[in-house]
């Protein structure tokens, strides 16, 4: 395993790893990240947008995956999402969304990939209750590509519960399990009790296709970022 733990008090999770994405940028301001939405990175987002923009100016931001069959004003709608919790406050100089209107997703599907093979310096994801990275979804091999993909049931139900969805979503667009595997540098950002069991599997159970996740496993160079919540089930912890 080559993944490094850091566990950090749950109070200030998200000030520690905006602190470091932060040092990150200033260290290498054309950075290209690949970030995701969801309740995980919310707190991080909340502190990063009272960063300073110049950090951010030569940067990329590449969204990691968006729901299809929405109606575009959706609130569930990830482009939009990440745009209002981060990207008006904190212009990169490139926001790179996935394009939801164009009614051949696996086109838009191709241009995210070409965007992402253009290379991802760091990548945060966050991991699903189902052990989903993107909408990698169980099922998902470490050899996935960018692609269409039917969403789990499980995250249908968070589409609509968390995000009022009009109806659960059946179908996503999302960067591969390989595509992510290239990035130069990978943060797995896991915070709060519900995630306890999923990061334990994740981290100390078997590698399989049944938890996408643990494919992060092969990375070189993988930082899981965990909340005492979150990590209290892991025997390292
Ligand atoms: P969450 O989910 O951050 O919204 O809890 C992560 C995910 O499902 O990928």
């Amino acid at each position: 395993m080559t993944f490094t733990l850091e566990v950090l008090p749950a109070d200030r999770w998200a000030e520690a790893v905006a602190g470091d994405l932060v040092a990150r940028l200033r260290a290498e301001p054309g950075l290209r990240l690949c970030l995701p939405t969801g309740e995980t990175p919310a707190p991080l987002y909340e502190c990063l947008r009272r960063s300073d923009p110049d950090v951010w100016s030569r940067s990329t931001v590449i969204l990691l995956d968006e729901y299809l069959g929405l109606p575009p004003d959706d609130p569930a709608v990830a482009g939009p999402r990440l745009r209002r919790e981060l990207i008006e406050d904190v212009r990169p100089a490139t926001y790179i969304d996935i394009d939801t209107v164009n009614a051949d997703h696996a086109a838009s599907a191709r241009d995210l990939d070409v965007a992402a093979a253009a290379g991802i310096d760091l990548a945060l994801l966050g991991l699903g209750v189902n052990g989903h990275i993107g909408l990698n979804e169980p099922g998902s091999t470490a050899d996935a590509g960018t692609r269409v993909v039917t969403l789990h049931p499980r995250s249908r139900e968070v589409a609509t519960e968390r995000y009022g969805a009009a109806h659960g979503p059946k179908r996503g667009i999302t960067l591969g399990v390989a595509r992510l595997l290239e990035a130069r540098e990978i943060w797995l950002l896991v915070t709060g009790e519900r995630k306890a069991d999923v990061l334990r599997r994740t981290l100390e159970g078997p590698e399989t296709a049944e938890l996408p996740a643990s494919f992060l496993r092969r990375h070189p160079n993988c930082r899981v970022l965990a909340d005492e919540p979150a990590a209290a089930l892991l025997r390292a912890a």
